[in-house]
């Protein structure tokens, strides 16, 4: 290492900083003049009106003494009263003006205050397009007896239900007192309790910071069963059982990673399975991830999905983005713990067979995208995060750390990660942050390892830095050779060394298949190995693309039922993307997208409806 590229290092670290000097471009807040430090909500659930109606009342910070002036986020709230509220609790009414709706970001909530009061309360509602929450009639529900509702705070949601600063450079804690029908449970991203009485009236608190996207809430008909001692499932009746055994080894995965990365801090890890309609995998709310049922395989063959939510309890919840610009020190961060977990609990076959695919899925992804859209620090202004997400910030986030790990080797890269969660705990951060982090505890600690042109690319560049470690699997090395004979005609379906195969060697076979299968191909795959119709939506979404590609349209009825069940985005947006390329597949697509649509959460029906060039 030269003593140039040494000199280099404060130039760059200029360069990556000027991001963080603006404010975050996703939120109207100025969390420089006041900033939320707490919240309390208290809110009634209606599901005839399908709203959130009550107060929120907001602690504030003043930075600058002369401020009188709040800007909140919002988008589609009714604001019916605010109110400042001083130091005694005395109430005096306060004037406001809401923007006009720009329709990425929602309305500014402009509040302006006689002093700057310590406290504001605001007393509003939601509206049933409210894009953070989906409300379920029964019948979308598994027992078809009572409606069901959630959020999806993440990426600019939360604003949806919430008056708020909308961006997760601000942190604060909440209590929430929540009325909802008796009989049915209410969930937070809080301190739930696993005995609750289901008497209509939930409270919660949580007493630890968390930003925006963290804020949480389902109410339905929820079932619980423990797996450990700070570990339940919650979900549907019909479901619970099964949710229960698929992820019994959850507290083995806390543990695996309390191991690398120093103890848990938020007490307890629950998982809410939803209704099949959430239109993410999973999503880490504080205490208890989100999740889809889609992962419920049956073999535990796609738990990494918890192992991934979980793995946010330090990278997200702990240490978290200022901005979505930075996205790849959460999701980055979050994929290559993930991984590092799976390899403690299930070994490191199935995690390197992990690598492999996705590292495979990222070159072909990036291959279709703009070099803009390849980098890992990105400028997102003016565009919805939303739009943003791609595998760069989760893959390559996690293969730059992985060529980090591979040249400073674990002994001491494992405690550097557990150094940078600890040293930033309870903080937003940007990549000047890491990099300075990383200046000081790697670079200077270990000269001549990684030139920082190196860094340079990897945080700046397009592509995959051809430094980049390559995986291996030899269990792969099989699934190629009898792709590639059943390709050559060689070997027959029925003979594909298959029967033990785990989903990874599924998705490595599909994925070898070429662009457009012949439909003979695909018929004998189906006679031998009965893929279309599969209960494991990895491979489901896969296969069923490979089928629309082929012109094997006996897989229709099947794709229909499977885009009608499901809200995942991931997994049916391909689908979707695949059968538009034909005029023959886009009628088809558009007809179950319009019996689909009323169910489908806000989020995929907006997707869709995209990807179709159809109305909502
Ligand atoms: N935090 C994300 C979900 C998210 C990201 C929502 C950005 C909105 C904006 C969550 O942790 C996630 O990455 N989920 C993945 C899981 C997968 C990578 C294992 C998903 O839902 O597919
Ligand atoms: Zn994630």
């Amino acid at each position: 290492m030269t003593l140039i590229r040494w000199l280099a290092l404060p130039a760059m670290l200029i360069a990556t900083h000027a991001a963080w000097a603006e404010n975050d471009p996703h939120s109207y807040a100025e969390p420089q003049v006041v900033s939320v430090r707490a919240l309390a909500l208290d809110l009634a659930v209606d599901f005839d009106k399908r709203e959130l109606a009550g107060n929120a009342e907001l602690a504030l910070d003043w930075h600058d003494p002369k401020a009188r002036s709040l800007v909140l986020d919002t988008r589609d709230l009714v604001i019916e009263t605010v109110a400042a509220v001083d130091a005694d609790g005395r109430e005096s009414k306060a004037s406001f003006s809401l923007d006009a709706r720009d329709a990425i970001f929602g309305s500014a909530l402009r509040i302006t205050l006689d002093e700057a009061a310590p406290r504001v309360r605001i007393r509003y509602r939601t509206q049933p397009v409210a894009s953070g929450l989906q409300w379920m009639a029964p019948a979308q529900t598994a027992s078809r007896k009572h409606p069901f509702m959630f959020s999806q705070s993440q990426a600019i949601h939360a604003r949806s239900w919430v008056p708020l600063q909308d961006t997760p450079s601000v942190r604060f804690t909440y209590t929430a007192r929540i009325e909802a029908p008796r009989g049915l449970r209410v969930i937070m991203s809080a301190d739930n309790e696993v005995a609750h009485a289901l008497d209509g009236e939930f409270r919660f608190t949580m007493n630890q910071p968390i930003p925006s996207y963290l804020l949480a809430i389902a109410v339905g008909e929820l079932a619980v069963r423990e797996t450990g001692p700070r570990t339940a499932v919650y979900a549907e009746p019909a479901v619970v059982a099964a949710a229960a055994k698929e992820f019994e080894d959850t507290e083995a995965m806390i543990a695996a990673t309390e191991k690398l990365y120093g103890p848990y801090r938020w007490e307890r890890y629950d998982i809410l399975v939803l209704p099949a309609s959430f239109p993410f995998g999973g999503m880490e709310n504080p205490r208890v991830t989100f999740a889809t049922p889609t992962v419920i395989a049956g073999d535990k063959s796609l738990v990494g999905l918890i192992a991934h939510e979980l793995a946010h309890s330090w990278s997200g919840n702990l240490v978290t983005n200022a901005n979505a610009q930075h996205m790849w020190l959460n999701e980055g961060f979050t994929t290559y713990v993930e991984n590092r977990i799976v390899e403690a609990v299930y070994g490191r076959d199935v995690a390197t067979m992990q690598l492999v695919v996705d590292d495979q899925e990222l070159r072909t992804e990036i291959a279709g995208m703009k070099p803009n859209e390849q980098r890992l620090v990105t400028d997102l202004t003016g565009i919805d995060p939303d739009e943003g997400l791609s595998g760069v910030p989760y893959d390559k986030g996690r293969w730059f750390l992985r060529f980090l790990e591979s040249r400073y080797g674990r002994a001491d890269f494992d405690p550097f990660v557990r150094a940078w969660f600890d040293s930033h705990a309870f903080k937003s951060v940007v990549t000047h942050d890491f990099l300075a982090f990383y200046d000081e505890n790697l670079a200077r600690k270990y000269p001549g390892k990684v030139g920082l042109a190196e860094i340079d690319e990897w945080l700046h560049g397009a592509g995959v830095p051809a430094d980049a470690p390559v995986a291996h699997s030899t269990r792969f090395d099989a699934v190629d050779k009898a792709a590639a004979d059943f390709l050559a005609g060689t070997l027959a379906a029925k003979d594909l060394p298959a029967r033990g195969w785990v989903t990874y060697e599924w998705l490595r076979f599909i994925n070898a298949l070429p662009a457009t299968p012949t439909v003979a191909q695909m018929k004998a795959l189906d006679e031998a190995w009965k893929l279309t119709g599969t209960g494991n939506g990895e491979i489901a979404f896969r296969w069923y693309v490979a089928t629309v590609r082929a012109g094997y349209t006996e897989a229709r009825p099947r794709i229909a039922t499977f885009i009608l069940r499901i809200g995942r985005r991931k997994l049916i947006i391909p689908i979707y993307e695949a059968l538009a390329k034909t005029e023959d597949g886009k009628q088809f697509a558009i007809g179950v997208f319009e019996k689909a649509k009323a169910g489908y959460h806000p989020l995929t029906r907006g997707s869709v409806a995209k990807v179709l060039g159809v109305a909502e």
